[in-house]
């Protein structure tokens, strides 16, 4: 770790947040679930949404449920994202519709299910039964800058997060930020998704090519899906028709939605010249055997 990045010993902590088996979490996440990940009744046809937050999960997952339904929005249309999308390791007792472990036992299959833990918190059944798994990542400089303004627009969520971004990216590259460090958990999804056959995809080639890549997940759902439908999912799931949703765009905090900018290249409105040599050179170190890369603009 760059010394640029080093945290003093007062830190600042969120309450309620706590670390297991060194990933960083937050009082949402269920610790029984973690210590007994078999309480998860997976089914073989299950397809999982996987990423760290802010990668353009709630995104991929509209995506996938529109292609699941060839295209047909009544389902989409019918509920509120978050009750149509089980989030698995999600608990939260103000709203238990939103528990995860409940909720996905209330859905019919095949079921699309959503998490962010990294792979070796992943329960392993998932891994055993061989279930579809999407992997979505996003260049971390984007990731932690819609991270940050999450953390405030979430305080119910994440805690009530006062510091700045230079402090908050301090947290971000130590891996104290809710799911821990994006390098271990980007690289463990991403050397399992190349070995085992999942799909891998990126925000910026989804901003790029949002057909190529709805074209990719119907391939890997085995959905044959005409150029129309396609088109007509894209359209749907664009930042404008998400952003206007009140299924999807939920806000917790007035005037700081879900749906932020939904662009790349917004962390240059966040680092500093300092901050991002400091980050290149961290990311070039963690990065350099992986064969992966991300673009930034
Ligand atoms: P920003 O905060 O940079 O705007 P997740 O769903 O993993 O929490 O990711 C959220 C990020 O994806 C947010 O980024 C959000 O705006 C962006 N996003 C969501 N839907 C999108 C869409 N249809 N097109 C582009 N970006 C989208």
């Amino acid at each position: 770790m760059a010394d640029y990045f080093k945290l003093n010993a007062e830190y600042y902590k969120v309450p309620g947040h706590f670390t297991f088996k060194d990933v960083y979490l937050a009082q949402y996440v269920r610790k029984d679930t973690l210590e007994r990940p078999e309480l998860y009744e997976i089914k073989s046809d299950d397809i999982f949404v996987v990423s760290y937050p802010k990668s353009g999960t709630t995104w991929t997952l509209e995506l996938a449920q529109l292609i699941m339904n060839k295209g047909d929005p009544t389902y989409s249309l019918s509920e509120n994202h978050f009750y149509r999308i089980p989030f698995i390791e999600f608990h939260s007792e103000t709203y238990p519709r939103l528990t995860g472990l409940t909720a996905m036992q209330n859905i019919e299959s095949p079921r699309l299910l959503k998490s962010h833990l990294p792979i070796h918190l992943f329960p392993p059944q998932v891994l055993q039964k061989g279930c579809k798994i999407i992997v979505v990542s996003r260049n971390p400089k984007d990731t932690v800058a819609s991270y940050y303004n999450f953390y405030q627009a979430y305080p119910s969520l994440l805690g009530d997060y006062k510091g700045d971004f230079s402090n908050y990216l301090k947290l971000f590259m130590n891996g104290k930020v809710v799911y821990g460090d994006w390098f271990d958990h980007t690289l463990g999804w991403y050397e399992y998704v190349v070995e085992n056959n999942g799909l891998f995809l990126k925000y910026e080639d989804m901003k790029k090519s949002p057909r190529d890549v709805s074209r990719k997940i119907a391939e890997y759902l085995n959905c044959d899906l005409s150029d129309e439908v396609i088109d007509e999912i894209v359209e749907r799931c664009s930042f404008a028709r998400m952003k206007m949703s009140g299924l999807i765009n939920i806000q917790e905090v007035e005037g700081r939605p879900f749906l932020r900018k939904g662009a790349v290249g917004d962390w240059k409105n966040y680092f500093t010249l300092a901050e991002n040599e400091a980050f290149d050179e961290v990311y070039n170190e963690r990065m350099k055997d992986s064969g992966l890369s991300f673009e930034w603009e």
